[in-house]
């Protein structure tokens, strides 16, 4: 590292965990997920925000790891799919609901479920399209949209159920 101007320090937290780190500028949350913190479930596709696979939550909200930068994650909260619990109503839901064939967009889908589920009142009914609509940046390569569909809504249905 010879240019010092372009490595930060960062304080953050993933899954609850406060972590600290030195690192170049110019590196992705990607990057620093699964290089350096080594939580590799979190896939690696395009790298230009257009496959959905690297999705996480960050400060409540789905992002795509791949478009966020060293120094963007100051202060940071941020959820990957290792943050989940293994009983968590989407997990579920995808075993369930046999929504996973390969599994490479899983965690991504997820993690952008997830996003949708925590903001949506569990009073309301949800609709298949709203589902679509917070699921369409996120690609699969094996085609499996109508049963993570069903999966988002058969959690969207618990959720109601227990509320
Ligand atoms: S790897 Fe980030 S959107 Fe494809
Ligand atoms: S299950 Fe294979 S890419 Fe979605």
């Amino acid at each position: 590292m010879r240019d010092g101007s372009a490595i930060v320090v960062l304080n953050f937290q993933v899954n609850g965990r406060k972590r600290r780190l030195k690192t170049y500028v110019w590196r992705t949350l990607l990057e620093i997920l699964r290089e350096d913190l080594h939580l590799t479930g979190t896939k690696h596709g395009c790298e230009t925000g257009e496959c959905g696979a690297c999705t996480v939550i960050l400060n409540g909200k789905n992002v795509y790891s791949c478009l966020v930068l060293a120094p963007q994650l100051a202060g940071t909260k941020i959820t990957t799919i290792e943050g989940m619990p293994a009983k968590h109503p989407l997990i579920e839901a995808f075993v369930g609901s046999a929504a996973i064939q390969c599994g490479y967009c899983t965690p991504g889908m997820i993690m952008a479920a997830k996003s949708y589920l925590d903001e949506t009142d569990a009073g309301k009914q949800t609709k298949a399209r709203e589902i679509k609509h917070a699921l369409s940046g996120n690609l699969c390569r094996c085609a499996s949209y109508s049963k993570i569909a069903s999966a988002v809504q058969a959690a969207c249905r618990r959720k109601q159920k227990n509320r």
